[in-house]
């Protein structure tokens, strides 16, 4: 059953909820004066400093009630991405203690009503979510612990703006469950032929707005996507690419409309190919279909986000797996674009479906690509498991992406194109190979790779191999197994374009 919202003019006295979620530091504590000395008392006995990260439940009795207070530290300088945090914390509390209502008191200085209450849903929908689909007894449980009414309170004349919020962080939080979902699902549940299906039902629930085109593998062929094709080879389920394409409604004439086109990795599992992966990095790679998750997690909202875009979304669907007629090492492949590819190793499969995705992508002649793949260990060694890379050939769309970014609470860092690396991926038998002659920096050597079939078009590359999944919660707004990374970041930057052109 889905949470029921309500705003609330802060007041001086603590609600009377089973619950309440409060913030403070060092030089601010919101707390009525009555309840104000129990909790200090309570803090100094935790030794608590109020630093951002710091969740501490205090429980206490009044009028033969027992309630808790769940104090979060803020740190000095308290950022927007810190109550989300603090939310997502508190909601994982309440689960676990079964408490269905909580109210939450947002943070004074917090003074854009609009972000507060989209934070306060991405909190509590995000840090509150769990994959319970083949558990039944767990599922069951946590139906019954549900959350079911949240007061969120805040300062005067931020009520409309926190009421929109909210409104928009539903959809935000619906398409980055969506994601979650499908990277959650087994690959033998979720074959390239699922995705389709998926594809092809979105479009079908949709009111009009959404187009889908599904090739298979002749049509892929007779397209001459070479490098997509040998990457699907080894598999006996069928490969599928997938075109969606998003049309707003909207008075203005097509030619005036920003035209993007999203590309998302689509290995729905990645063992390796021939070059097969060892057992232990093979045991997750259900999540090498993250990219097209996200994509299709946006497209899902798009008639309630309604961006002015016209956005298309490609999807090269397939397994890498080893088998008698899989690709071979030393396999020569001729790309749609003509380029040729040397494959020295059958690991590095996702430059080579993402090569003629971004070539298909190319006939709309769009006016940014942006790519979103689990493409690199190495780009999850250079930034840990928390932080996407982004590469780009334009300063503009690079900052605005990441602007969006910053505001979602999706960490991202800007890599370098390096020029000189060009050399890495050249190859003496084609025009390139598919890995780098050199061990290092095999982020950047990828993420040149595709950047040579973008045809100097502006584009964004997003690396999100580390922060698409994690079997160890950091942040409490990604709980265990998928985090849906990118799909918040693009709605958000297809909004704000949106925006721009009103
Ligand atoms: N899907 C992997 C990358 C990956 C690693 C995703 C960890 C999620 C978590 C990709 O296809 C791959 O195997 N890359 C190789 C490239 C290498 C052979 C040049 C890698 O990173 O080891
Ligand atoms: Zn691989
Ligand atoms: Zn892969």
């Amino acid at each position: 059953m889905a949470i029921k919202y309500n705003i609330k003019s802060a007041t001086s006295t603590l609600p009377s909820t089973e619950l309440v979620v409060s913030f403070w530091n060092k030089e601010r504590l919101e707390l009525s004066p009555k309840d104000k000395n129990f909790v200090i008392k309570a803090l100094e006995r935790f030794s608590a400093k109020g630093e951002a990260g710091e969740y501490i439940p205090i429980n206490y009795s009044t009028n033969g009630r027992t309630r808790t207070v769940f104090m979060v530290g803020m740190g000095e300088n308290p950022k927007m991405d810190v109550f989300r945090r603090g939310v997502a914390a508190a909601t994982q509390y309440a689960k676990r203690m079964a408490v269905r209502d909580l109210s939450i008191i947002a943070p004074e200085n917090l003074k854009d009503g609009y972000e507060v209450g989209m934070a306060c849903v991405e909190g509590i929908e995000l840090g509150g979510y769990v994959f319970l689909k083949y558990q039944s007894e767990s599922a069951k449980i946590d139906k019954e612990r549900s959350i079911q009414n949240v007061d969120l309170f805040v300062s005067r004349g931020l009520n409309a703006g926190a009421l929109r919020g909210i409104k928009t962080g539903k959809v935000y939080t619906e398409a980055t469950i969506i994601a979650r979902d499908l990277v959650n699902e087994p690959a033998r549940h979720s074959r390239p032929e699922d995705l389709a299906e998926t594809a092809r039902q979105l479009a079908r629930n949709s009111e009009g707005r959404i187009f889908v085109e599904i090739l298979d593998r002749k049509e892929c062929e007779k397209r001459g996507m070479g490098a997509f094709m040998a990457v699907a080879q080894g598999s006996t389920n069928y490969p599928y690419f997938i075109h969606l394409f998003y049309q707003p409604l909207t008075k203005k004439p097509a030619n005036e409309l920003p035209v993007i086109a999203l590309v998302g990795k689509g290995i729905t599992f990645d063992s390796g190919g021939l070059s097969i992966k060892p057992a232990e990095s093979m045991e997750t790679m259900k999540v090498d279909m993250a990219g097209a998750a996200a994509v299709l997690g946006v497209f899902s909202v798009l008639e309630k986000t309604q961006p002015d875009v016209l956005l298309h979304g490609y999807i090269a669907a397939c397994e890498n797996m080893p088998s008698g007629s899989a690709m071979k090492p030393g396999d020569i492949v001729t790309t749609q674009s003509g380029k040729t590819v040397e494959i020295r190793n059958t690991d590095a499969e996702g430059r080579l479906t993402l090569a003629d995705a971004i070539s298909e992508a190319l006939k709309v002649k769009p006016d940014a690509v942006i790519d979103l793949a689990t493409l690199t260990g190495a780009c999850v060694v250079a930034l840990g498991e928390d932080i996407a890379g982004l590469f780009s050939n334009q300063k503009m769309l690079a900052q605005q992406f990441m602007s969006a970014a910053e505001k979602e609470g999706e960490q991202i860092w800007e890599m370098p194109l390096v020029g000189d690396y060009r050399q890495l991926i050249k190859s003496q038998v084609a025009d390139l190979r598919n890995i780098s002659l050199k061990r290092w920096g095999g982020a950047i050597t990828a993420a040149l790779f595709l950047e040579s079939f973008v045809e100097g078009k502006p584009w964004i590359h997003l690396d999100i191999a580390g922060p698409a999944y994690t079997e160890q919660q950091t942040s409490p707004v990604n709980p265990f197994g998928a985090s849906g990374f990118g799909t918040r970041t693009v709605l958000r930057y297809l909004e704000n374009i949106g925006l721009k052109n009103k």
